[in-house]
């Protein structure tokens, strides 16, 4: 979350208070008035009764049924699948507001890169033009079945059998070389291998030329495959400032521009298989460029689409590449999302493929893809033998770490039931088992210190008075400045858990003023120990307004200082009993009493 921090966290703060969650969720889901809230049926889960709710009053939405939750701003990354910084640049714009950068990296850098991009497009053109001037060249792209408007629709291009076309064309000054190799499009020579002068050279020789784009269409990169035979088959840009290859997608660009409302997206391995999908009407295939699936694909596809399938050869690499692309797709999974893998016949890519049987046929392939859930349980299988036990176990075993990478939710419960049905177990009992291997018992000589945690993490469940306050506070932000400072102080001697986090909150609080609920959970969000936070605020408290609210908080707070002053008191009694209390004890002992006593007394 690296752009994060160049959002300064205050306007975070103003978008929340300025939002209006009811208005940017009525937006997308069918929203019903009932009572102070509203409600509908939930947007990440199938379901037929209602059991989501947005509150005007927290802002804050929550959903009974499989427990999503968040502020306006979590809701649009979570829904419209951005990421952090494009939701707020989402939020910003329906407000008419400007997302400020801090300390200005962001502009100053994409200013810096815009020669870069205007020379990537003058090359890339460069090249379409010399492919339209070479004959052999345009006869590959036919023998490769490739109609015009394909080879338009894709700009592809070709780059001329010269050690220094490019470079003669487009650096002819020092200042232009240096940017040509920045953008990969020649290569420096080692010392002592200067030829005729030249210091550079064309990266590109006699290859069909793929431009890659970004999501506005700029070329970034190119991938450039050699006509005929020769090694290595595909050449593609180096990473540079504009372009990072486990990023990108070929043809994402193509596919957006195709298709305004893109549903799923079929995601293969080579160039070729992208743009001979697209020639033959299949306008949703993109393909990673020669690398494994990486979290960072995964995140931009699930960002524009739910519904996902690979598409592999038949072949052994295949195999193993869907395999890796398995496991980085475990922790995006999430009900309301499909992602499935092809298999296809041994010795067929996509591109020989639809070449042959045509798009309805390879679309029905598409459709019977094997759900990913389903390809997990036949690979684990094929690697023990289900009609014994011991095979069975083996199968838990292996499945384990991969199942611990599902996040929690509705489709990690129906996947356990499915694992669970193959070990012969019930869900309940597998999971058990599971969790019993994943906490060792703890050292018996682990030092006492070192047990005390940090910073205690509160559950929603447990906790009590702390519990209570945090629900208080957080409800009704601005009673942080009706305590008093005694009250406050008087939180420093508990040790209750979650009191540190309780401490924190209302520090913070204190300084920094907020009157939403969702501005709260905004500023805590990802913080470690915070976890609980959203839980505490659904929690329907006996809660009549921000009055009665704020008496119960400090009242809450007086009682944490007395338990705190009671063991205190304790501890004192016994050690002066045992041995004897030294002299600023025995000053604190009597401090004790008094604290203790007027309460009792006002109290009583
Ligand atoms: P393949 O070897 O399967 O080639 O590589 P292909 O896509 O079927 O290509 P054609 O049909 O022979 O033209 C799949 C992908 O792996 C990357 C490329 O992205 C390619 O499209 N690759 C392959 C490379 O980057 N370099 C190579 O030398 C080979
Ligand atoms: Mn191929």
């Amino acid at each position: 979350m690296r752009t994060v921090g160049r959002i300064p966290k205050n306007f975070i703060d103003e978008l929340i208070a300025r939002a209006d969650i009811v208005e940017v969720i009525g937006a997308r889901v069918q929203l019903k008035k009932a009572g102070r809230e509203y409600k509908a049926c939930c947007p990440f889960h199938n379901e037929k009764t209602p059991s989501f709710w947005v509150s005007p009053d927290k802002q804050f939405y929550h959903c009974f049924g499989c427990g999503k939750h968040g502020t306006v701003l979590g809701f649009l990354m979570d829904h419209d699948h951005l990421a952090f910084p494009e939701a707020v640049e989402e939020l910003a714009a329906r407000l008419g507001l400007e997302v400020p950068q801090e300390a200005g990296v962001d502009t100053s850098a994409r200013r810096a890169d815009e020669p870069l991009y205007e020379l990537m497009r003058r090359v890339a053109a460069y090249y379409a033009t010399s492919l339209a001037g070479d004959a052999r060249a345009r006869a590959y792209l036919t023998q490769r079945g490739l109609s015009r408007e394909t080879i338009e629709r894709f700009s592809l291009g070709y780059a001329a059998n010269s050690w220094n076309d490019v470079l003669r064309r487009f650096g002819a000054q020092d200042a232009d070389r240096k940017r040509l190799t920045e953008a990969g499009l020649i290569v420096e020579r080692e010392r002592g291998q200067i030829r005729e002068g030249e210091r550079h050279y064309d990266r590109f020789r006699d290859r069909i030329m793929f431009p890659i784009r970004d999501n506005r269409g700029r070329v970034i990169a190119f991938g450039g495959r050699i006509i005929d035979a020769g090694e290595p088959k595909y050449l593609n840009s180096p990473e540079t400032v504009l372009f990072h290859k486990s990023r990108e997608l070929y043809g994402l660009y193509e596919t957006r521009r195709a298709r305004s409302n893109l549903k799923r997206l079929a995601i293969v391995e080579g160039y070729m298989d992208a743009v001979r999908l697209h020639q033959a009407g299949i306008d949703y295939a993109v393909a990673t460029l020669g690398t494994a699936t990486t979290p960072e694909h995964l995140r931009r596809i699930f960002r524009l689409v739910a519904d996902v399938v690979f598409a592999f050869d038949g072949d052994r690499a295949g195999r193993a590449a869907a395999w890796r692309a398995l496991q980085q797709a475990l922790t995006e999974t999430r009900e309301g999302r499909e992602i499935r893998f092809l298999f296809l016949p041994e010795g067929h890519d996509p591109d020989t493929l639809v070449a042959e049987e045509g798009r309805e046929a390879f679309e029905a392939r598409l459709a019977s893809a094997l759900p990913l859930s389903e390809y997990l349980v036949r690979e684990l299988s094929q690697q023990s033998d289900l009609t014994h036990a011991d095979g069975r176990a083996r199968f838990a075993e292996s499945a384990r770490p991969l199942f611990a990478k599902v996040p929690a939710g509705v489709y990690r419960e129906l996947l356990l039931e499915r694992l669970a049905q193959v070990v012969g177990l019930s869900a309940a009992r597998l999971e058990e088992l599971w969790a019993a291997v994943r906490t060792p018992a703890a050292p018996a000589t682990a030092a006492p210190a070192l047990r005390a945690p940090v910073r205690t993490r509160i559950s929603a469940g447990r906790g009590g008075l702390v519990r209570q306050a945090i629900a208080r506070l957080l409800r009704y932000p601005a009673i942080a400045a009706q305590v008093t400072p005694a009250e406050r102080t008087g939180l420093d001697a508990s040790e209750e858990p979650g009191v540190a986090l309780l401490r924190e909150l209302l520090d913070d609080l204190r300084e920094r003023p907020a009157q939403i609920p969702a501005q709260v959970i905004q500023r805590w969000a990802g913080r470690e120990g915070a976890e609980s936070l959203p839980k505490l605020l659904e929690r329907e408290e006996v809660m009549t307004d921000g009055t009665a609210a704020a008496g119960e908080f400090r009242a809450a707070l007086v009682k944490l200082s007395d338990q705190a002053a009671g063991k205190r008191l304790e501890a004192l009694e016994a050690k002066s009993r045992s041995g004897g209390l030294e002299p600023n004890e025995l000053v604190e002992f009597q401090q004790l009493i008094v604290k203790l006593s007027s309460r009792d007394a006002r109290s009583g």
